[in-house]
């Protein structure tokens, strides 16, 4: 949970397509793609979206866990959860060991950070042992749980903030059926608030871009609020830059050329609801940084292979409220890159490179992400999904709507992508592609905001508590595609309650309905996880529950772990082989606070404040996860 996910920056909030407008709305078919037997309280039921390979993954199988609360966690039986890597664990052979009550920022740079969001698995060579770099993102901090005297900000508590953010890349190993981290790992590697990075693309280098500490526009220090992320096909890790906007503090010269923009972008805010950097810092200061913030809210990619590397923003990506980007490989090589805008009211996007993947020459990958076309959707009542483009000189996005060049379609992608008449959707979250079967799961976490006459085929509730998962049909597996269809999966939220217009299949148990999906993942099977980040609101923890997609079964949920108390659960992320399952703990105990939180996972330890951490899931027999 990130509370500025939840406030909306889009004046057209629940603006639908002119097509949408003058269409009947009777028909709602793409709320009723589902198979039959679909439980619903709804009147009326559709025919079954047929998958293209017909339903080729297998089924689940595995006891499905109980619904509910508690300070820890739970796995199904036959599973084993080990926690591999807590907030503050060493990833260096001379790193401190994590002392809660005597944190430092020089520590805290060679430890784990905080808030553990998206993993990505890379598996390395290894003749004698199994061995795998793992990627993680450390979201944001959480003040109250990690100081004793978190009212008193300093500037030492911003430095440990400002540690604890950003990337872990470390090492792991296979021993004994368990993984475990490598502390002498020459791959081990921090990336913080304070690591050098460039501005690479079609916005580099712009004056927007520029500041005084930086006045080329293309080197920026660090990278922050990584929430979801994506893994490239040539091995690259992809951090995403989500909620900006609580890092800036004041407020711009009144008719600042830079206000509109912002205000898109949801600056400034209240200084109570934003970090305190800006106090020490005068980069986190809007009025004495009006372009710092143009800075971020970009892709970042990371070659996890080499320590030394220098990260690149890639701004052809756009500059949103990045979720995460999910990649695969179009039929003629094209890479596709699907992303969500995660705020009430935003949009879903999709970028297509110019070039194409080599798998034989890595160069060629090299800065594949710098050249290609960003689309937005628009999502037709009729169920046919429009790409549009984003491209300077298209459309309305010309000298008439202040757009002098693609640098600035790409600096407020949002401003560009509403002139579009693109769809604002319930709070896109993951959108995750298929490659197996040419569909895209798109994860809409909530909109309580929604009015009744806001609402539309693709967001079809008003106040939407619980969210829905929308399926992007592409045609043929042609990811590359700018027409596409779309179905609904399933409308979240509890199937026995009426009035909440939850749609699921019927052979969904009473354990196997959520609210809030937010990260979700494909195992290496084909079969869709679905993590959640608020189904709190509906009496039970957060937690992954594998989805059928095919079949008779599709639309059935199936709850396979519970977090702890406070905690959502991100990444969702398998190794290679199936075997494992790598999964972010993040913020157990929110909502409390160091002195009483309302648990101390994982340590369970009366000097330890709740720790967010990996879990490194598997099967006590070594068998494949979900069977
Ligand atoms: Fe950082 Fe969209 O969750
Ligand atoms: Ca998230
Ligand atoms: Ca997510």
């Amino acid at each position: 949970m990130f509370d500025h996910d939840d406030v909306p920056s889009n004046p057209r909030e629940g603006a639908v397509s002119l097509e949408a407008l003058v269409q009947t709305r009777i028909s709602r078919r793409g709320l009723l793609g589902g198979a039959a037997g679909m439980l619903t309280l709804a009147p009326v039921l559709s025919a079954c979206a047929t998958p293209p390979d017909g339903g080729s993954s297998p089924l689940f199988d595995f006891m499905e866990i109980e619904r509910g609360g508690g300070v820890t966690h739970l796995v199904p039986d036959g599973y084993r959860a080990d926690v591999l890597l807590r907030w503050g664990d060493p990833l260096f052979a001379d790193a401190p060991q994590f002392a809660p009550a005597a944190q430092s920022s020089e520590a805290q740079r060679r430890q784990f950070g905080y808030n553990c969001d998206y993993i990505a698995f890379f598996a390395l060579p290894g003749a004698r042992r199994r061995r795998a770099l793992i990627c993680v993102n450390h979201e944001y901090t959480i003040g109250s749980l990690m100081f004793d005297d978190y009212a008193n900000v300093t500037e030492e508590s911003c430095a440990i903030e400002r540690a604890a953010h950003g990337v872990s890349i470390v090492e792991i190993e296979l021993v004994n059926d368990a993984w475990r981290l490598v502390p002498d790992s020459g791959f081990n590697r921090r990336i913080s608030v304070e690591t050098p990075m460039m501005l690479t693309g079609p916005a580099a280098g712009h004056a927007r871009l520029a500041t005084i500490e930086d006045p080329t526009g293309r080197a920026v220090v660090g990278t922050f609020n990584n929430c979801a992320g994506g893994k490239t096909p040539w091995g690259a890790y992809l951090a995403a830059e989500e909620n900006i906007n609580a890092y800036f503090l004041g407020a711009l010269p009144e008719g600042h050329k830079e206000a509109g923009n912002h205000r898109r972008f949801g600056l400034p805010i209240p200084a109570e609801m934003a970090f305190q950097w800006g106090r020490y810092d005068p980069r986190f200061d809007l009025a004495r940084s009006p372009n710092e913030p143009n800075r971020f809210g970009w892709m970042v990619e990371i070659d996890p292979r080499d320590p030394n590397s220098v990260p690149k923003k890639r701004t052809a990506l756009g500059r949103i409220k990045h979720e995460g980007a999910e990649s695969v490989v179009a039929p003629d090589g094209r890479v596709v890159l699907y992303m969500g805008d995660d705020q009430r009211f935003e949009y879903v996007y999709k970028f297509v490179t110019t070039g194409r993947f080599s798998a034989s020459d890595p160069d060629r990958n090299r800065d594949l992400l710098d050249e290609g076309t960003l689309y937005v959707a628009r999502f037709q009542e009729s169920g046919e999904l429009e790409w549009l483009p984003l491209v300077y000189g298209h459309g309305p996005l010309t000298a008439a709507n202040g757009f002098e060049s693609q640098a600035d379609v790409l600096i407020e992608t949002r401003r560009a992508a509403d002139l579009l008449g693109a769809t604002p959707m319930d709070r896109p979250e993951d959108v995750q592609p298929n490659a197996r079967t040419g569909r895209v799961y798109v994860m809409l976490t909530n909109n309580a905001a929604r009015s009744a006459t806001q609402t539309n085929a693709a967001n079809p509730r008003a106040s939407n508590a619980a969210g829905h998962i929308i399926e992007i049909i592409e045609p043929d597996g042609d990811f590359s595609a700018t027409r596409s269809r779309w179905e609904t999966l399933v409308l979240c939220g509890d199937p026995s309650r009426g009035e909440s217009g939850a749609r699921w299949n019927m052979a969904t148990s009473p354990h196997g309905w959520f609210a809030a999906p937010d990260n979700c993942t494909i195992d290496p099977r084909g079969r869709l996880w679905v993590a959640t980040d608020g189904n709190e609101a509906t009496g039970a923890n957060d937690g992954l529950w594998a989805m059928a997609t095919e079949g008779a079964m599709r639309g059935t949920g199936r709850a396979f772990f519970r977090a702890p108390v406070g905690a959502e659960v991100c990444g969702p992320c398998f190794s290679d082989d199936g075997r494992t399952l790598f999964l972010s703990i993040q913020h157990p105990g929110e909502g409390s606070t160091i002195r009483a939180p309302s648990t101390r996972w994982p340590d369970f330890d009366a000097a330890t404040p709740p720790r967010p951490a990996v879990l490194a899931i598997r099967r006590v027999d070594g068998g494949l996860i979900g069977g």
